[in-house]
């Protein structure tokens, strides 16, 4: 049954992410099909505050399904998060009559679309970002592309690596989360790990590489940012072990790029399901993936939870780089 639901509101926020263009073509496509009007708004919840939209059609929405970032742009907005800044947004949703919005981002832009539902306006989020560190979901948009970025850019820093018989330390993305660090290192055959979550011991850690086996052409080490940065790691490296030791910090263009496969037919998946369940009348909620299945998490789970990593995983990680 359709709730009469006529209009609704779509915005990006947060931290791009590869995905977060397919979401909104599917979305806007499939709201269509069923008579539903789409108004993007511009740079996140900002886009909400100055009434900055655009009306979405299904030509509008051509050419985007293959581009990274997204084009609504995005942005963190402070404002957004003051009682003034909440009913303002709402007010200008109920000015053009918009029944629900639609928020593709991480759990922070989550909370602005929580905020909102208490206000009376119904939401709906849709994970995006490259940390995957979203309670709920398996996987956010943007985190496989980025974990195949990552694989493409450490495979060229192995051909030198291993030339010259060096140690490299390589940074990956992940302000609070391990997990493009613990994938990427497990894809790339790295031989440590450092994530935020593990305490790390670089003493222990620069032994370990002097000891070893002989004849090894190159040692990788990959950093998720939150854990150290990789300029210190080889600094403290370097003190210890006799080998030449260089870093690379791989940053923002983890964040670029055409989006893969994975990321292009998930962002089809929860745009539809968004859809279904606000045409259900439903609210306060994300959808994800889990198991292979898409489904719809409560914000209210999300938020009193913390995803944790995959220890066995990185641990394994770790037998195999011997
Ligand atoms: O979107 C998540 C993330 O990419 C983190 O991994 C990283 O720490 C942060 O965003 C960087 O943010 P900014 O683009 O604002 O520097």
């Amino acid at each position: 049954m359709q709730n009469n639901i006529r209009k609704i509101g779509i915005l990006t926020s947060g931290g791009d992410a590869s995905g977060m263009n397919a979401a909104i073509r599917a979305a806007v496509r499939y709201a269509i099909y069923k008579k539903i009007e789409v108004y993007g708004y511009y740079e996140g919840f900002k886009g909400l505050l100055s009434n900055n939209y655009k009306i979405l059609s299904n030509n509008s929405v051509g050419g985007i399904i293959d581009r990274g970032g997204t084009v609504l742009y995005t942005a963190r907005s402070e404002i957004f998060k003051t009682k003034e800044g909440l009913i303002k947004a709402k007010e200008n949703l109920k000015k053009s009559s918009i029944d629900a919005l639609i928020v593709i981002g991480g759990d922070g832009s989550f909370r602005g679309a929580r905020d909102l539902n208490d206000l009376g306006v119904n939401t709906v989020g849709i994970p995006a970002t490259i940390d995957n560190d979203i309670y709920g979901t398996d996987l956010s948009l943007g985190f496989d592309t980025a974990l195949n970025v990552i694989i493409s850019l450490v495979s060229k820093i192995r051909d030198t690596a291993s030339s010259h018989e060096r140690i490299f330390v390589i940074e990956v993305m992940g302000r609070n989360s391990g997990e493009l660090a613990i994938r990427s290192g497990l894809a790339c055959g790295a031989d440590y790990v450092l994530i935020p979550e593990i305490k790390v011991d670089l003493v222990k850690i620069s032994n370990a590489i002097k000891n070893h086996r002989e004849g090894k052409r190159h040692t990788l080490v990959v950093v998720a940012e939150g854990a150290a940065k990789a300029e210190e790691v080889a600094s403290s490296i370097k003190l210890l072990v006799d080998h030449e030791v260089r870093f690379s910090v791989l940053g923002h263009i983890q964040r670029g790029g055409s989006p893969s496969a994975v990321d292009r037919v998930l962002a089809a998946q929860f745009a539809k399901k968004a859809i279904d369940f606000i045409v259900s009348g439903g609210t306060n909620a994300m959808t994800a993936i889990s198991n292979n299945k898409i489904s719809i998490v409560d914000f209210k789970e999300i938020f009193s939870n913390t995803k944790t990593i995959d220890k066995e995983l990185y641990d394994y990680s770790h037998i195999l780089a011997k």
